[in-house]
């Protein structure tokens, strides 16, 4: 039997603690939104399930397509592509754009899975690594584009794990001289940085070469759906819909996004909330004498526990609560949470002094 020799070196991706019992936990693991407006799970329990169900999905809804594009104020070269999350975006990119044996430019650490996706396209990975490791430089990017002339270059922008983010006046900077490459600058967490929601949305109206990825998971709330979206310019985006399965990206998914930019302003708030509770956590570690990388935009803090990661994630799952930890040397000493609306986190809060 043959197996892929790339698969075959790959460790797979695990999601912590998904468990039958989902509702007795609080995931704070995965940087999933906490809030889905009203009106729009309202919404979705009107639709008529066994008609959603029995249909193949419509391909892209053209009231999905055009409602995105008004509330991020999308320019006119720029087409926006639906996806079943952005993971599925960020695959399909790299599958389009490169070839085993090119190279692709990360920084280190990086969000797992897009490693993956590199790794099992036979990719080589060259890694930029801050130090500290929240201070990557548009410098460092544009000489590690000078040195390798990669096929591709990827950063997660606010940066998983450290909440690291860079504007998107100095990304121009870098944009304008990696014209060679396809950067790829993944916004997930873009909301908890930027309350226009526009990021560095304006980039691809202006750059063939930047393609920008976008999630309902996060802020909205839908990461059981699955839906994301690109922005690409429009000279390339017919080489993306070649691998592009719409067939993938469910009615429900996309009528679901189409009610949350409906109702984009509670969303907003839901923003804000986060940011106002993430300071509410940063604040509070650092009272109780631990490290925390900050300023964070993402929704998510990471912090250096003043035990071992895996014995403190034990100790809170066993009280209900998920974290992250990592397994790499240079992330082992760092624990990764969530940041939920303040309610929740005050609960992680008093538990944490409970089991330190
Ligand atoms: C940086 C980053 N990009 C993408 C994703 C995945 O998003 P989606 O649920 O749309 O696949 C995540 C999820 O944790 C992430 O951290």
């Amino acid at each position: 039997m043959k197996v892929n020799k790339y698969i075959k070196n790959a460790k797979a991706y695990s999601s912590p603690g998904w468990s039958n019992k989902i509702e007795e936990v609080i995931r704070l693991g995965m940087n999933e939104g906490d809030f889905i407006a009203p009106e729009v799970l309202d919404a979705i329990k009107n639709l008529c399930i066994e008609t959603v169900a029995r249909h193949y999905p419509p391909g892209e809804m053209p009231e999905l397509l055009d409602i995105i594009k008004k509330t991020h104020n999308i320019g006119r070269n720029t087409d926006i592509l639906l996806y079943p999350g952005s993971d599925n975006a960020i695959d399909n990119i790299i599958r389009t754009f490169s070839e085993p044996g090119d190279t692709i430019i990360m920084r280190y650490p990086e969000y797992g899975n897009t490693v993956l996706f590199a790794q099992t396209h036979g990719l080589n990975i060259d890694y930029v690594k801050p130090q500290p490791i929240n201070n990557l430089t548009v410098e460092s990017l544009v000489e590690a584009y000078e040195k390798h002339k990669p096929a591709i270059i990827y950063f997660s922008n606010p940066h998983n794990p450290t909440g690291q983010f860079i504007p998107v006046e100095e990304l121009e900077r870098l944009v304008s001289h990696t014209t060679e490459s396809i950067l790829i600058i993944d916004e997930a967490y873009i909301h908890f940085a930027d309350l226009s929601f526009e990021g560095s949305l304006s980039l691809v109206d202006s750059y063939e070469n930047v393609i920008i990825t976008r999630t309902f998971s996060k802020l909205f709330g839908l990461a059981g759906l699955r839906i994301g979206f690109a922005a690409v310019n429009k000279n390339i985006s017919s080489y993306l819909r070649i691998l592009q399965r719409t067939k993938d990206i469910t009615y429900l998914a996309q009528y679901a996004a189409l009610q949350s930019l409906i109702h984009i302003e509670k969303y907003r708030e839901a923003a804000r909330a986060i940011m106002h509770s993430r300071e509410y956590v940063a604040g509070s570690l650092r009272d109780m004498g631990i490290e925390v990388m900050y300023p964070s935009y993402g929704n998510f803090i990471l912090f250096k526990p003043t035990i071992e990661p895996p014995t403190l994630y034990e100790r809170l799952a066993e009280r209900g609560f998920i974290t992250r930890f990592y397994d790499t040397p240079e992330m082992k000493d760092y624990m990764r949470v969530s940041i939920w609306r303040q309610e929740t986190m005050e609960k992680f809060i008093s538990t944490l002094k409970e089991v330190l």
